[in-house]
């Protein structure tokens, strides 16, 4: 999506329509937790992720288009939570976050995107602490109701079998959205 769709992202609807209320629930942050929100867009989980992890706790915006890094700052500071957040233009095949720095890396609508997804899993697994999480969020390709074109989708057994291949274990498919799901990966200790 390129930036000019930002405008789709902060639609006033959206929360109801995704219930993003739940998804942020499911990730149980903690105050002073690090985290990332890689493919950041506009910022719309990234200021609800920095008011949950306070004052102590920070937020990598990665972000492949230098103009949605400036919306996202300036969205940011509209919010009051610009001191936590870092704003990092990442690379297609590298989020240039610090290595084992992040408890959770968040992708919300973003993996099946990705140019190289092998080295964007490899490197995002690397920033995790051991014992970390990387959350996946996409929508349902095992539900033929969910009206979004497949290649906009994703399947959790291919959530899996991409994901074999590193040191991580899937945790577990949170099931709580109504089009999405959310898809739990934990890297190993
Ligand atoms: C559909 S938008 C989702 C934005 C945001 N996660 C949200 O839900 O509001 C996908 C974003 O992923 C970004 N993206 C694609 N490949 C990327 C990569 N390798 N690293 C970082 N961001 C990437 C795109 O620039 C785009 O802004």
């Amino acid at each position: 999506m390129g930036h000019l769709g930002a405008g789709w992202l902060e639609r006033s609807e959206r929360e109801q329509e995704e219930r993003t209320d739940l998804l942020l629930e499911a990730l149980r942050l903690q105050p002073g937790d690090t985290v990332a929100d890689v493919g950041a867009g506009s910022g719309y989980f990234t200021w609800r992720m920095a008011r949950r992890v306070g004052p102590n706790g920070v937020v990598h915006a990665v972000e492949i288009q230098q103009e949605f890094l400036e919306l996202l700052m300036a969205n940011m500071k509209r919010r009051g939570v610009a001191d936590q957040v870092r704003p990092v233009l990442g690379a297609v095949d590298d989020p240039r976050l610090p290595e084992a720095s992040c408890d959770v890396i968040l992708l919300v609508d973003v993996y099946h995107e990705f140019e190289h997804p092998f080295e964007m899993a490899r490197a995002m697994i690397r920033a995790l602490k051991p014992g970390g999480r990387l959350v996946l969020v996409e929508y349902r390709g095992e539900d033929p109701e969910v009206p979004i074109k497949p290649l906009h989708k994703m399947t959790e057994a291919q959530v899996r079998r991409e994901f074999s291949v590193h040191p991580v274990r899937f945790e577990r498919n949170v099931n709580v959205l109504p089009r999405q799901h959310i898809l739990i990966l934990r890297r190993d200790p």
